[in-house]
């Protein structure tokens, strides 16, 4: 009898996280990476991120120069091979692409995810494949404003084509409101570094409710995982993000046609592997897909989401990167949610006070200010920065917000007038 002998691959997978300096996600993503026993190298722009914890694990990288990024990380692949390489959000999720490709690695095609990145191409890739979005018009620096806002049609939103956070994101009710929001976007681009004199969208204002939804794409399939309710009114001027609650109140049959408009949403894009997070608004009977971003959804917002057996969003991910099995993609508490602390003045930030009675409000898991004390904030359409997050879990969505709108009573936020 002849035995046959298997090999099997021991080596831990090896996963290389792109964790940019200003990143909200680097811990969660380096506590799940642990969890699973991968080893972990760490792509970062500045070597303080990673001092200490990486030792020789670490790679610089200049997320501003994609493809020379991508370059370094796969010749750093071919000193140990990497099984899976991840952009955590926003500025990585195009070096993830551009190095994956060309190691062979689960991820996106780079030009997909390039069209996430640029709200244009964006509405582009959704007109092409005849999606419901919000008609729209590209204002260069010498654009008559004021015309295309009346051609768009009004209220409109003006916005910058590639900021986040909903920095910059103006609604105009008139077309001089257009113009002047369109200054105030030149300026805001300039004050990040950004060019200027790129163009903006200009956008008809859709009016209703909005949902945000949060996905996994395995195979070009979307996942949906949950799908949250932001309930309270989004009209602008300024359209900061407050209070997040899963699962969604709306009717079951509303849930199944955004879960398909996200995944057409996707598709249009050409995306086809790992987290997505898309922004939807419905007005009675009729949807429109805002945007939709090939990452997870942003800030610590994923601590609202536990699967079964206390699984985090960034487990899954990472499983899904390293092609390990997910059984369970169920939610683990009947209702959960998050409030984005909303800034209520421009200023330096003093104090928060009332946080133990905040945190001592029964249902609520963590608050967590992330802005330091003593550091300037902002409010929108500037605001860069989230002052904190405050969670909570509960029976019912209902009991949800209750309790996230009884905590965040509870605080006091103490800011000073900002220095002349
Ligand atoms: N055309 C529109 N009609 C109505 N509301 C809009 C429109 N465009 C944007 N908004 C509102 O502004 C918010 C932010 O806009 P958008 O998603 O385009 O920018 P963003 O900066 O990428 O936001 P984020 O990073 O929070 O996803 C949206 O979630 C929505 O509430
Ligand atoms: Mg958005």
């Amino acid at each position: 009898m002849v035995l046959k002998v298997r090999t099997y691959d021991t080596r831990v997978p090896r996963i290389l996280l792109l964790l940019p300096t200003a990143t909200y996600r680097a811990s969660d993503f380096l506590t799940a990476s642990r969890k699973l026993g991968a080893e972990v190298v760490v792509a970062s722009e500045q070597r303080q991120t990673m001092s200490g914890m990486m030792g020789d694990r670490a790679l610089l990288v200049d997320f501003d120069r994609p493809e020379a990024a991508a370059e370094a990380i796969v010749t750093r692949a071919k000193e140990k091979p990497l099984d899976a390489v991840l952009g955590v959000d926003e500025q990585g999720v195009l070096v993830a692409a551009l190095a994956s490709a060309r190691l062979g690695l689960v991820g996106n095609p780079p030009e997909a995810v390039a069209a996430t990145a640029d709200k244009i191409t964006m509405r582009k890739a959704f007109s092409a494949a005849g999606l419901p979005q919000p008609g729209h018009a590209i204002a260069g620096p010498d654009a008559d404003v004021a015309r295309l806002a009346r051609e768009v049609g009004l209220p409109c939103v003006v916005k910058p084509v590639s900021l986040s956070a909903s920095r910059g994101v103006i609604r105009a009710d008139d077309p001089q409101a257009a113009v002047d929001a369109s200054v105030r976007i030149r300026t805001i681009l300039a004050d990040a570094g950004q060019d200027e004199d790129a163009p903006l969208l200009i956008e008809s204002y859709i009016p209703g409710i909005e949902v945000a939804v949060e996905g996994l794409l395995r195979g070009g399939i979307l996942e949906t995982l949950a799908v949250f309710d932001k309930p309270d009114p989004l009209e602008g001027p300024y359209f900061e993000e407050s209070i997040y609650v899963t699962p969604s109140r709306l009717a079951a049959e509303t849930l199944d046609a955004v879960s398909q408009l996200t995944a057409a949403a996707a598709a249009a894009l050409g995306l086809l592997e790992g987290p997505i997070h898309a922004e939807v608004r419905i007005d009675s009977n009729r949807m429109w897909i805002l945007e939709l971003a090939a990452r997870s959804i942003g800030g610590l917002c994923s601590r609202s989401l536990r699967f079964r057996l206390g699984v985090s969003l960034e487990d899954l991910i990472l499983r899904h990167a390293l092609g390990m099995p997910m059984d369970d993609l169920r939610h683990e508490s009947d209702a959960s949610g998050v409030m984005m602390l909303p800034i209520p003045k421009a200023g330096v930030l003093k104090e928060v006070r009332g946080q133990a009675y905040a945190r001592a409000v029964p249902g609520v898991d963590e608050l967590d200010i992330s802005i330091p004390i003593g550091r300037t904030v902002r409010t929108l359409p500037e605001a860069d920065r989230y002052l904190g997050f405050l969670f909570a879990h509960g029976d019912t969505p209902e009991a949800v917000e209750h309790t996230l709108r009884s905590a965040h009573g509870k605080l006091e936020i103490v800011i000073d007038a900002p220095p002349s």
